[in-house]
């Protein structure tokens, strides 16, 4: 089975990221045979900084090697690398429509927010499903945030198969069951993020303990004392239950039975150390990895090329189905 997903590569993985993404990877990579693809390319669809763009890149790198991906099983690399990418997004256009893109969700929110528009940002789907299909892919472990990308993904393989033959197979989303939405801790209503909310409500990865702690602490609970998972009435504190669920692997109902009557100050405490617990490892490994430039460069080197043979000949057979002639 093939499994395949893209992770930005912007800077400052939060906490968020590992419960939606880091986690989903390594968890998934068992299951069978794992593509996971550094989309720099997608990077550039707003306004960027090029020297960000290089650091993130390398800082995402070694953050998935640090969060579990093995090598040796997984195929992890940089979209860039691999320029079959940006050859099947040109292709895929001509078989996209434009009203369907214009109805994306994320793209008309992005239209409200950023300045210039892009022609990329709105073909930024395209690419996506050009990242999926050329490796035949099966499973997709993915954010709630990108089902509608992955549904038309499967409307855009499923038009290349009428018009042109069977040659992609219909990937199916992979979406968490619990965790996949962390909330910012000072605003529980905003989804964690980098950019966006406020930033002692976002826990990154690299905190320090103390950093963490203090975050825990301030975070906003709702009015009673309950530990009760109940995200329209208790938003903060079914935001903070989600999260124990992440790093303890915990139930919902266990997590409300073990704080049954203790409040709320002992509960945040416990998901602090938690989290520092969980990250310890993983920020060793990261710091270590991160340090070694030619060890990023060779594992990453490793993965392009076993990138480039696995999707080779997905390519070949779109150019040749669409009626191109070959070098
Ligand atoms: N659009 C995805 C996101 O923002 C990233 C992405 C790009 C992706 N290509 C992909 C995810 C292919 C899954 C599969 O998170």
């Amino acid at each position: 089975m093939r499994i395949f997903s893209g992770i930005q590569p912007s800077g400052d993985p939060h906490i968020g990221n590992f419960s939606g993404g880091f986690r989903q990877y390594a968890q998934t990579q068992e299951r069978g045979e794992g593509f996971f693809c550094i989309v720099d390319l997608h990077a550039i669809t707003i306004t960027h900084d090029p020297a960000a763009l290089r650091d993130g890149t390398l800082d995402i790198a070694a953050m998935l090697f640090a969060t579990g991906l093995d090598p040796g099983r997984s195929t992890v690399f940089v979209q860039s690398h691999v320029t079959a990418h940006a050859e099947a997004a040109w292709l895929l256009s001509s078989v996209t429509g434009h009203g369907q893109l214009g109805r994306m969700t994320q793209f008309k929110e992005r239209v409200a927010e950023e300045e210039f528009v892009s022609a990329a940002l709105f073909t930024y789907p395209v690419l996506m499903a050009g990242d999926i299909l050329l490796y035949r892919t099966d499973i997709v472990p993915i954010g709630e945030d990108q089902r509608q990308h992955l549904e038309l993904t499967r409307d855009i393989a499923q038009r290349f198969n009428t018009r042109y033959g069977e040659t992609f197979v219909i990937p199916e989303g992979v979406f968490p069951e619990t965790g996949g939405r962390v909330m910012n801790l000072q605003e529980p209503t905003l989804k964690m993020s980098k950019s966006r909310g406020a930033e002692s409500g976002t826990v990154l990865m690299l905190d320090s303990p103390d950093t963490i702690r203090k975050k825990l602490k301030t975070a906003v609970t709702d009015s009673g004392s309950e530990v009760r998972y109940d995200p329209d009435e208790k938003p903060g504190i079914s935001n903070l239950i989600e999260l124990m669920t992440v790093v303890t692997g915990k139930s919902i109902q266990e997590i409300e039975a073990t704080y049954e009557g203790t409040g709320y100050g002992r509960f945040k405490e416990d998901i602090a150390e938690g989290i520092i617990e969980l990250l310890e490892p993983i920020k060793a490994r990261y710091n270590e990895l991160r340090a070694d430039a030619a060890e990023l460069d060779r594992l990453l080197a490793l993965g392009a090329e076993k990138a480039r043979e696995a999707s080779a000949p997905t390519l070949a057979r779109m150019y040749e189905r669409m009626g191109f002639t070959r070098p």
